[in-house]
């Protein structure tokens, strides 16, 4: 048996929650265990729905609990969310996360936590919402020496600037619908101002080069000031805005990194990147350009990258238990450079 605690109960810890519940019997036959949602912490008082008996309010029940194998934080930001992760690798859990906050500012420091206590820490969903890429970068492309990653890295401004060109919709207008679909966080301010893509880019620059690339290091702009107008002309003119996050690697082993609104060619395959959906471009020595493209955002696709994380685990502690002996991951491993 492996059991999983789920910290937030939020978009996507409720999605969390309704994939391993909906296709609890898949993940058991793919893990040969059973994989148990065993606690949900969240704040709110009242309990109820179909999870009621599983909630509690008190990380140290978790915490404590030795049966406990993998912690999946969905509580966002770097407060809470580090404590409660710091904490339960620690006590030898592994932690999975959407979080590209944590993961952005804190990543290097929690990944050589993880090693220390011989877990894993998993964030797939941190990048791409259900589009494998962290994974796919780091073992399907590690034959490469990795150049160039561009992006449309954040669901919710491709959204907009999706339907200021279909709906003739103003930037307001735009951003309200998409809050309206639950596609932009809680503050908006992280998605058009472009520091979700930014937080996005730092963490696929650190994977791909070995670099730490920090959020507070990276030009931004986001979209804030692009008008109906400057869409409409540009689409006048056969080219698409587009927000882009990007990071070269220099000749002499430096990378540059921005995130900034860009005019995309239409013949470019990444103008045809609409609505909520997301690509990221990848150059490598070998396999020349790739592309990853799907769902960035959303309840159920998030959730699939982040389950897939606990099965990756899971599959390794049944490994594990098997051999008689624990390790930590197999795919994100840290350098002294960095994450690689
Ligand atoms: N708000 C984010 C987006 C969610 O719109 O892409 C996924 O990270």
């Amino acid at each position: 048996m492996v059991n999983v605690a789920l910290l937030g109960f939020g978009t996507v810890g409720s999605g969390v929650a309704e994939v391993l519940t909906r296709n609890g019997d898949l993940i058991d036959s793919r893990v040969d265990d059973l994989v148990r949602l065993k606690y949900i912490k969240r704040a709110r008082e009242v309990f109820d729905g179909p999870y009621q008996d599983l909630f509690v309010k008190d990380f140290s029940i978790i915490e404590q609990d030795p049966q406990v194998d993998i912690v999946v934080e969905t509580i966002g930001g770097t407060g809470a969310a580090l404590d409660y992760t710091t904490r339960a690798l620690k006590a030898g859990k592994s932690v999975v996360t959407a979080n590209k906050e944590l993961v952005a500012t804190h990543g290097y420091e929690l990944l050589q936590l993880a090693k220390e206590h011989g877990v894993s820490y998993l964030f797939e969903a941190s990048v791409g919402g259900g589009i494998p890429i962290l994974r796919p970068l780091t073992s399907c492309l590690a034959a490469n020496d990795l150049t160039q990653i561009t992006g449309i890295l954040n669901g919710t401004t491709n959204y907009i600037l999706t339907r200021m060109i279909q709906a003739g919709l103003t930037f307001e207008q735009a951003l309200k619908e998409a809050q309206d679909k639950g596609y932009a966080e809680k503050d908006p301010t992280a998605d058009v101002d472009g520091h979700d893509a930014c937080r996005k880019i730092c963490i696929l620059a650190a994977l791909a080069f070995g670099h730490h690339v920090y959020p507070d290091q990276v030009p931004t702009e986001g979209i804030r000031h692009v008008t109906l107008g400057d869409a409409a002309y540009a689409d006048s003119k056969g080219y698409k805005i587009k927000l882009l996050g990007r990071a070269i690697r220099q000749p002499e082993g430096k990378v540059c990194a921005f995130v900034a609104p860009h005019l995309v060619a239409d013949t470019a395959p990444l103008a045809g990147v609409e609505d909520v959906f997301n690509a990221i471009a990848v150059t490598g020595n070998a396999i020349g350009d790739v592309m990853f493209y799907g769902r960035g955002a959303g309840k159920l696709p998030t959730a699939s990258a982040v389950v897939a994380d606990v099965i990756d685990i899971a599959k390794d502690l049944k490994r594990d238990r098997h051999n008689g002996w624990a390790s930590g991951s197999p795919d994100l491993v840290v350098s002294d450079d960095g994450l690689t």
